[in-house]
């Protein structure tokens, strides 16, 4: 199958990740490639899969994947219609998690899949276990709320099974023994296929690692970081020997640092946009940052980012999630959006990375001047 085939719209995104691994073989890029790599449902995650300016030749960037994620405070109808746009244009792994809206964002998405009948096959799947609730045993990856909220979520989501359930924050409290063996535990019961971590330092994922290999039980596969234009050093820096050392994956959320890089709180903060909504403490934080200094320098970053989406003729947004594509060792993009239109444009993005040449990228840097120091080689001192 050739690498530069166009993909039908229902196709597996992770299909298209394989053809783009053959065109690289063609390519001849072994020095790319991990020391180790693994895969997910048979795709290779990690890794670096072309050098620096290869584009297909295509133009298309196929091989890229996107996975929807509900925002908190959509409603059922527009939920649906989110979900409905995005895989008719070829997502298929939805990603959700128990804390979103307090358990009700994996009961909307659960009922879409059955409202459009979606095969379950055709489906990736993933939820993050760590906030469940009050209770207290509610919290944290012990092996009881490891096995307990996992049963909960999949009852929510009318689901057997997930492919990939995430630890969504570390356990400090927990053994790490106790929380690899839990996540084996769901696994070897065949209620997820793989395990990630979300927002674990590296240290963290490392002993997680030590602990599966010397148990010879399954290690963490991905990763599910924040990583956006303004928040770079983790995807960058800090997991770049995870993908390279175990072949561990990473998967990212926030491309649009909440909003902020679609250039909509440029002029403050419009009555229909995530931050005028909610009292919540995140969208509070985030309300406050925005006027502080460093707000002030990052909207300037935004208008400069803007006049480069402009003259290559897409808007901000897609600007900055095919930024994120192009991301050291991006397996996928999580995408949030509160209406299907957006969901629309934001696909578009595909067509933009191949638009970003190494000028274009350079220009960006010079705008952001804050990519992270490479990790130092001795050797070549
Ligand atoms: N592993 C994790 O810990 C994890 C994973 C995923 C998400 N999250 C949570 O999700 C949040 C961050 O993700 P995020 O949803 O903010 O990600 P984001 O993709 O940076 O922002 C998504 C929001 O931007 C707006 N938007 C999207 N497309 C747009 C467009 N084309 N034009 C204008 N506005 C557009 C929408 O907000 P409006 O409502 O303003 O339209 C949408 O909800 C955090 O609160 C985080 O806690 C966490």
């Amino acid at each position: 199958m050739s690498g530069r085939k166009r993909a039908k719209s229902h196709d597996s995104i992770f299909l298209k990740q394989v053809t783009c691994h053959r065109d690289c073989l063609v390519a001849s890029i072994a020095p790319h490639q991990p020391a180790k790599h693994n895969t997910l449902h048979g795709i290779p995650l990690s890794g670096k899969l072309w050098p620096e300016g290869f584009l297909p030749r295509s133009g298309r960037l196929d091989h890229f994947r996107y996975i929807f994620y509900l925002a908190w405070d959509l409603n059922p109808q527009t939920c649906a219609e989110c979900m409905r746009v995005a895989f008719e244009n070829g997502v298929n792994y939805f990603d959700t998690a128990e804390s979103n809206a307090g358990g009700q964002s994996e009961i909307d998405m659960g009922m879409v899949f059955r409202k459009f009948g979606w095969k379950r096959s055709d489906l990736v799947v993933s939820t993050k276990i760590f906030w469940g609730g009050k209770g207290p045993n509610d919290r944290g990856l012990s092996r009881k709320h490891v096995i307990e909220g996992l049963r909960a979520s999949l009852k929510r989501l009318q689901l057997t099974y997930v492919d990939i359930v995430f630890a969504h924050r570390p356990d400090l409290d927990t053994p790490m023994e106790e929380v690899v063996r839990a996540f084996n535990h769901v696994i070897d019961k065949g209620m997820a296929f793989y395990w990630g971590t979300s927002e674990w330092p590296a240290q963290k994922i490392t002993e997680a690692h030590a602990v599966a290999q010397r148990l010879g039980l399954i290690a963490p596969l991905l990763e599910q970081s924040q990583y956006n234009m303004f928040n770079r050093e983790c995807i960058e820096k800090e997991y770049m020997p995870l993908t390279q050392s175990f072949g561990m994956g990473l998967v990212t959320w926030s491309p649009l640092a909440s909003g902020i890089l679609t250039g909509k709180y440029n002029n403050g903060i419009p009555p229909d946009s995530r931050l005028a909504l909610a009292e919540h403490p995140a969208i509070t934080r985030l309300r406050a940052g925005l006027a502080t200094e460093e707000g002030r320098r990052k909207f300037e970053k935004v208008r400069a980012i803007m006049r480069i989406a402009q003259n290559i003729g897409c808007t901000p947004a897609q600007l900055a999630l095919a930024w994120c594509l192009r991301g050291p060792s991006v397996s996928a993009v999580i995408m949030g959006a509160s209406r299907p239109e957006q969901v629309a444009e934001n696909l578009r993005s595909l067509a933009v990375a191949p638009k970003l040449t190494n000028e274009i990228m350079l220009e960006i840097e010079a705008i952001l001047q804050n990519k992270p120091e490479p990790i130092f080689n001795f050797r070549k001192s």
